[in-house]
């Protein structure tokens, strides 16, 4: 059904102003002043923003890891990222050596299809690089429409890939117009602190963060952006969280090297004492890169505002504190990674950046959801407000005030890392393609409504918009 927006401020990444928007067959029609449509439903936006859909570059739905498997699905999953003003996510395909991508991506279609309820897409983990896997990258960009590809420098003996399988990476993403994407860790040295720590029975969630220290970041940031120069390529660094890695990101950056980044909600409001709680629900707060000294918040802020780090991630990866996280009572190595943010990110951001000043408005929208969709091959079709793009809109009430808590979210894990931090600005409702998945702060949607996004490459990106490099 058609539907006519009134009354809003429509906010995007470029501007802010007062007009309607006609919405037909999943898209935005028209925007202008007076709109009318006797077969239109009109919605009365008064006193909200009207924002473009969040999207939410890395999630962990449905993946194994750490002995367990995390709480969320793609169903209630996507339920709290709607509630929480995200329409699309980008979400990581784990991959097993020996198996084609193409298995791989079987597998996440089966673990999504009919359960999403808002749109979204994959990226892919490379684990090796042998000459079956660098053979059908290609096909993956082009048929499958998975344009980034995931290197973990960390997890030994899990996930962690060589410097070769990611230099492999990076040379064989540039010729195909892809982007690649790193968990930067130095996985070697933390395994050896790790060891050490356990020999001399450290073993509380604290000395997950004590064993990761910010240099192993900063070291393995600056070695995957000076390999990607060397193979003249594109890379995204997710979850930075100190200086040690903003340095070297901005660095690159300054030679004029294609790498970018994203940090997360909870590396801008939690610091490493959290970790120290007692009662072992430090470990509620043990995800990876770990939280670090309080410093590093307005690094972080300073960072965005300036343009070195253009998004923000949620890491959504979410374990229970009973039954998942007390997998660790002992050993802290045993402590499932990860933590629960789909929902809260796009409200904290606003509330913490926006209201505080720390940001502006139309900088909210970049990093939120404009950045993304610029980076990862989805814009113009998604992360902006304008004639022709899919009509993915959240209706938001600036003034809202509430209080996070797990008696409220819509995320399926027992507890909220944020549990008690009021935030003002809240969604209120939240429309996919045209239709709504939250009206009025109610989830009305159907597992299933999500699409699944074929992503254009970073190549394409680029020469289309004069994105991402600020
Ligand atoms: O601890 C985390 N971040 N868990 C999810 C996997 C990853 O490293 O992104
Ligand atoms: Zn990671
Ligand atoms: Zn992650």
């Amino acid at each position: 059904m058609k539907k006519i927006i009134k009354n809003g401020k429509i906010v995007t990444a470029a501007d802010t102003y007062q007009a309607d928007i006609l919405i037909e067959d999943g898209k935005i029609k028209a925007i202008g002043n007076d709109l009318s449509d006797v077969y239109a439903e009109v919605i009365d936006a008064t006193g909200q923003y009207v924002f473009p859909g969040g999207i939410d570059p890395h999630t962990h739905m449905d993946m194994s890891f750490g002995g367990t498997t995390t709480k969320d699905n793609f169903e209630t999953g996507t339920i709290a990222a709607a509630h929480g003003g995200t329409t699309t996510i980008i979400d990581f395909c784990l991959t097993e050596k020996g198996n084609t991508l193409k298995s791989a991506l079987d597998k996440w279609h089966e673990k999504s299809n009919e359960r999403s309820v808002i749109d979204y897409g994959f990226h892919l983990q490379i684990v090796e690089a042998s000459e079956n896997v660098l053979k059908e990258i290609p096909s993956v960009i082009e048929e499958e429409g998975v344009t980034s590809f995931k290197v973990f420098m960390a997890y030994k003996n899990v996930f962690q890939a060589d410097d070769e399988t990611l230099f492999q990476t990076l040379a064989t993403a540039r010729d195909n117009g892809g982007l690649v994407m790193v968990h930067a860790e130095n996985g070697d040295v933390i395994e050896h602190l790790t060891k050490e720590a356990l020999k001399q029975g450290n073993t509380d969630p604290i000395y997950h963060a004590l064993t990761r220290p910010p240099e192993l970041e900063g070291e393995a940031t600056g070695r995957a952006a000076k390999l990607t120069a060397l193979a003249d390529a594109q890379l995204y660094v997710v979850h930075v969280t100190c200086k040690e890695a903003v340095d070297q990101i901005a660095d690159a950056r300054s030679k004029g090297f294609r790498v970018f980044g994203e940090t997360c909600p909870q590396y801008l409001v939690l610091d490493q004492s959290y970790m120290e709680k007692e009662n072992f629900e430090g470990a509620k707060y043990v995800w990876s890169p770990p939280l670090r000294d309080k410093s590093n918040q307005d690094v972080l802020w300073n960072a965005l505002k300036s343009g070195q780090l253009q998004t923000i991630g949620s890491d959504h990866c979410s374990f229970d504190f009973i039954g998942q996280k007390d997998l660790g009572k002992d050993d802290f190595t045993k402590i499932p990674n990860g933590g629960p943010f789909v929902e809260d990110r796009f409200s904290v951001l606003f509330s913490e950046g926006v209201k505080k000043g720390r940001i502006s408005l139309n900088q909210f929208v970049d990093m939120i959801s404009t950045q993304a969709a610029k980076l990862f091959g989805l814009f113009p079709q998604k992360g902006t407000i304008a004639p022709g793009s899919d009509a993915d809109i959240v209706l938001f009430d600036p003034d809202a005030e509430r209080y996070i808590s797990a008696e409220t979210h819509h995320m399926a894990v027992d507890y909220n890392a944020l549990e008690g931090m009021k935030v003002t600005g809240e969604p209120v409702s939240v429309l996919s393609r045209g239709e709504y998945v939250i009206k009025d702060k109610q989830f009305v949607g159907k597992p299933g409504m999500g699409n699944f996004l074929k992503r254009s490459t970073f190549n394409k990106a680029i020469q289309k918009e004069s994105v991402v490099t600020k």
